[in-house]
Formats: C-alpha cells, structure tokens, sequence
C-alpha cells in the first residue's frame, strides 16, 4: 500500500467499524455491563422508557406477537436488554408447550423478575387460551414500564403484575390463595434463584409434574442453582434439562464468552428433604 492512502483508509475502515458496532448493539451492550457490574444489574438509564416508546409507535395496540417482534427488533439493532430474547425465548416456549401436553387446558404461570414484560407476553401469546400469568417485579419504575408494555399488547387480563419480592408476597392473596403454578419461569436476581424456589416448594406452590424455566444459568451466572439441581436434595425433587444458548442478543460467538444455558426442571413431588 503506498504512503497517502493509508490514513484515509484507516479512518474510512475505523468509521465503517465504528458503524457496525453501533448498529448491531454492542456499543450498548458493554456499556450495559460496564453499568451493571456496578449496579447488580438494577435498571438505570431511561433505555427501558425508550423501549415501551419504540413499541408504542411502531405496533398496533393489542397485537401481542407484534410487540415481542418490536422489542427483538429494537435490542437487535438499538440498545441491548437483559430480556430472555428471540432464542433463549424459543425454549421457554417450548417448556409451556409441554407443560400444556401434560396438563391439558389454561396454564397457571409464576414469573420471578418482571424487568419490561417481554417474556410475560411472550409466554402469553405461546400459552393456550386463557392461560394467567402472575409476574413479580421489584423495582417499581420497571413495573411501570411493564404494565404500560403489558396494556398495550391488550394482556391486562392474562398478566398480574406483583409489586416486590417473592419473601413478601407469597404470604399475601393472590399469591397466598393460589393453587400450585403448572410452570415457574425464574429470571429475577441470581441470588434468589435457590431461596425462592425452595420458597414456593415449602408454600406448595409446586406440584408434581409442575416445570421450573431457570433463566441465565451461565451468564451472569447462577452456580448455585445449577449446583441445586445436580444435588442428590435436587434430584429427588426435579428432573432437569440444561439447555445449552446464548446470551440474548448478541451476535458474539458463545466461544467468546458468551455461552449460556437454560435450565429447565420438572417436579417429581413434595420429598423427604423439602
Ligand atoms: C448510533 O445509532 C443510534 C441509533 O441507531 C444513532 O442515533 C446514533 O446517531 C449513532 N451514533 C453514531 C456515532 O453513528
Ligand atoms: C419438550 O419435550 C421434548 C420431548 O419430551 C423434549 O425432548 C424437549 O427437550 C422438551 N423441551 C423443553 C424446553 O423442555
């Protein structure tokens, strides 16, 4: 290459890279984990406002597959959320879909970790008619923005949004009153994972043949739980899948880093150690 065309190639090739990483999300997504290392992951920014905006224009009011459409679309190509996303979703899907195989007719569905409702609706719109979903969320600002996301995909009727965490409400109607839940979708602080689900087992909030949707498991990262379920207590408890995946939305290879797993558990029944 001769001399004077090296710096204008350097800055044409620095401004083309510079626009792929802006237009994919990866800008957004280590500042994102450059936030959250400092944070614990709690929502900060108006990125979640910006979001329910962005669906509000862009889908028709009561399209419930739209709106998890608009939001895929928006964290492919804008800003990078910590939903459970396109694929990872496809396998809590797929674990409705065979909890419904089992238990024919509407689904009772627990949700732990709100954060903008996209797996709530997403659950919904994959779930049979008239299944209810109870969603806890403890950062009241998130459960805003959900309810507004949960309005405007017209849900209000399948999806309850509960205020706070699981230690709190269990004791409290509806959850109280409620029979066991068919499935239990965890996706809340990773270090709640193992005390609430042995929360909702001591409540009887399981039964046997309930599925348990353990989000994360690789990134950030939930040891603990994975350490539960490989335990002789957890295996007299529940048969589990790890399912391998990706962290959501991200275009990175899971060799570099990025490798996840959901796990998902199927109760056997109330046992000797629970
Ligand atoms: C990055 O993308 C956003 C939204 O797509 C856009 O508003 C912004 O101007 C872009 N920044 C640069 C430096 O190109
Ligand atoms: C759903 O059931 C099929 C058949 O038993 C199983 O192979 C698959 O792993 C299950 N999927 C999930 C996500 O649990």
């Amino acid at each position: 290459m001769s001399g004077p065309l090296k710096v204008p190639l350097l800055i044409f090739t620095g401004f083309i890279i510079a626009q792929v990483l802006n237009r994919t999300n990866l800008v957004s997504q280590i500042t994102f984990f450059l936030r959250a290392s400092k944070t614990a992951l709690s929502p900060g920014d108006d990125r979640e406002k910006r979001l329910l905006d962005h669906v509000v224009s862009t889908t028709p009011a009561g399209d419930a597959f739209a709106v998890v459409q608009a939001i895929d679309d928006y964290a492919w190509s804008k800003e990078w959320f910590m939903n459970v996303g396109d694929q990872k979703g496809k396998i809590l899907d797929e674990a409705v879909h065979n909890a419904s195989k089992s238990t024919p007719g509407p689904l009772s569905v627990l949700e732990l970790g709100t954060y903008c409702a996209y797996s709530a609706i997403r659950t919904i719109a994959h779930a049979p008619k008239g299944t209810h979903l109870y969603t806890l969320e403890v950062v009241e600002k998130t459960a805003d923005i959900a309810e507004r996301m949960i309005a405007h995909a017209g849900l209000q009727q399948q999806i309850t949004v509960l205020r706070g965490p699981l230690e709190d409400l269990i004791h409290q109607d509806p959850l109280r009153s409620l029979p066991p839940f068919d499935v239990v979708f965890i996706d809340h602080n990773k270090r709640y994972y193992v005390s609430d689900l042995k929360l909702l087992m001591k409540a009887g909030k399981l039964r046997e043949g309930s599925v348990v949707v353990g989000d994360n498991l690789l990134i950030p990262g939930v040891p603990e739980y994975i350490e539960y379920m490989n335990s002789p207590e957890g295996k007299e408890a529940f048969d589990t899948a790890f399912h391998d995946a990706k962290l959501e939305y991200t275009w990175a290879p899971t060799s570099w880093g990025f490798a996840d797993q959901v796990g998902v558990s199927v109760f056997k029944g109330p046992t000797s150690m629970s």
